[in-house]
C-alpha cells in the first residue's frame, strides 16, 4: 500500500524541470569534494559514484546518503560497474594517480593514460550523448585523450584547466586590493600546471582595467610584483600538497561551478581546456590548453576573444607547444 493516497484521481502533473544525471568517476578526494559540492548546490537529480575499489566506493556512498535530511533530494548511486552510469548528461572524471610532494602533473601522464583506457569507453557506451568533463591529471593532455578515445565532437570533451588557476589567481589579486574576488575579472590561460599564463593586460576590477588605471593614476608597479602573483597560482597546488597531501576543496567548487554553467546553459565564460588550433595563433596539431571558452548545455559554445598583449600571446604559443609535444608521443 502507498504511504500517501492520492488527494485527486487525476493523472500526475508532468515534470516541470528536466531529469539531471551526474557521474563522478573516482571517488577519492577530489571526486568526492566534487560530489559533495554538487549535492549541496543541488545540480543533479541523480549523482553516481564510480571507483575501481569497491567498499571504499560503498562507504562514500552510504555516508554522503546519511546526510539526505540535510540536503536537496538527490538519489545518490555507486558501483564498480559502468552501468550505473548509463544516461548521464555529465561524466566528470578524477580517477588516477595524483602527485606526490613536488612532483609534477604531467609526470602522471603515462599512468593516468593507461587508466583511462578502461575508464572512458565504458562512459561512452552507456551514455553516447554525455558531456565530458575531465579532471584528471595532467588534465590538459587527458581531455585529449579522453577525446580521441571517446570519438564525440570535441564540442563534448572538457577539461577543468585552468578555471582553478584562475580562481587563485582572482583570490590573490582580490587579496592585495581588499576586494571581492567574484568582482576581479582574470584569466589564466594555458596549461594547467607549470606553463600557465596570466593575462594581465585584461584584468579589470569592478568593471575598471587595472593596469591602464594604474598608468593612468601614475601609480607604479614593478613588472617583478606580478611576476611573483603568478609564480604563487603556479606554486599554489605544490605547497597545499605539500602541506596536506592533497588539493581538494578548490577544485570541487570549481568543477562544480563548470556543471552548472553546462547542464543549466549559463553561457558563462570560463577558462577552461579545449581544443586550441585556430584560436590566438595557435598552429599546434590536436592541442587542448585552456582558453576563455563560453559554455551551454551542449558544451563548448565559443571561444572568446579576449585582448592579449604580444608577450601573452608568446607565453600561450610556447604553452602549447610543451603540451603538443607530449600529446603527439601519444599512441591513442
Ligand atoms: P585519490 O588517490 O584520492 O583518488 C583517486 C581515485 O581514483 C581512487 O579512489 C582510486 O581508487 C580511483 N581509481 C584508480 N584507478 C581507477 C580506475 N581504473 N577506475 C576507477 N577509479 C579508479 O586522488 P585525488 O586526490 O582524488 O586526485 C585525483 C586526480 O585528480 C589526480 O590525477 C590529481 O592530480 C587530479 N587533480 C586535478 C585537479 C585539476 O585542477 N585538474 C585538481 C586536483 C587534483
Ligand atoms: C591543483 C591540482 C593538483 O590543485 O592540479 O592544481
Amino acid at each position: 500500500q502507498a504511504f500517501f493516497r492520492p488527494i485527486l484521481s487525476a493523472a500526475p502533473p508532468s515534470p516541470t524541470k528536466r531529469h539531471t544525471k551526474i557521474s563522478v568517476v573516482g571517488a577519492g578526494n577530489v571526486g568526492m569534494a566534487i560530489a559533495q559540492t554538487i549535492l549541496t548546490q543541488d545540480l543533479a537529480d541523480e549523482l553516481v559514484l564510480v571507483d575501481a575499489k569497491a567498499d571504499k566506493l560503498l562507504g562514500e556512498m552510504l555516508d554522503l546518503q546519511h546526510a539526505a535530511a540535510f540536503l536537496p533530494r538527490t538519489k545518490i548511486m555507486a558501483d564498480v560497474d559502468y552501468a550505473v552510469t548509463a544516461g548521464s548528461d555529465l561524466c566528470i572524471v578524477t580517477a588516477g594517480a595524483r602527485q606526490m610532494p613536488g612532483e609534477t602533473r604531467l609526470n602522471l601522464l603515462h599512468r593516468n593514460v593507461a587508466l583511462y583506457r578502461s575508464i572512458v569507453p565504458p562512459l561512452v557506451k552507456y551514455s553516447p550523448e554525455t558531456i565530458l568533463l575531465i579532471v584528471s591529471n595532467p588534465v590538459d593532455i587527458l581531455t585529449y585523450v579522453a577525446w580521441r578515445l571517446s570519438g564525440f565532437p570535441s564540442n563534448r570533451v572538457i577539461g577543468s584547466g585552468t578555471n582553478l588557476d584562475s580562481s587563485r589567481f582572482r583570490f590573490l589579486i582580490a587579496d592585495h586590493l581588499d576586494v571581492n574576488a567574484q568582482d576581479v575579472q582574470a584569466y589564466i590561460v594555458g596549461e594547467h600546471g607549470d606553463s600557465s599564463v596570466a593575462l594581465w593586460s585584461s584584468i579589470s576590477v569592478g568593471g575598471v582595467p587595472i593596469l591602464s588605471f594604474l598608468d593612468k593614476q601614475e601609480i607604479a608597479y614593478e613588472k617583478e610584483t606580478l611576476e611573483n602573483i603568478h609564480k604563487e597560482v603556479v606554486d599554489g597546488a605544490y605547497e597545499v600538497i605539500r602541506l596536506k597531501g592533497y588539493t581538494s576543496w578548490a577544485i570541487g567548487y570549481s568543477v562544480a561551478n563548470l556543471a552548472r554553467t553546462l547542464l543549466r546553459d549559463q553561457r558563462r565564460i570560463h577558462p577552461v581546456s579545449v581544443i586550441a588550433r585556430g584560436f590566438y595563433g595557435i598552429e599546434d596539431g590536436d592541442v587542448f590548453l585552456s582558453l576563455p571558452a563560453q559554455l551551454g548545455r551542449s558544451g563548448v559554445l565559443g571561444v572568446a576573444n579576449v585582448h592579449m598583449n604580444d608577450e601573452e600571446t608568446h607565453r600561450l604559443k610556447k604553452s602549447a607547444a610543451t603540451i603538443s609535444e607530449l600529446t603527439s608521443q601519444l599512441e591513442i
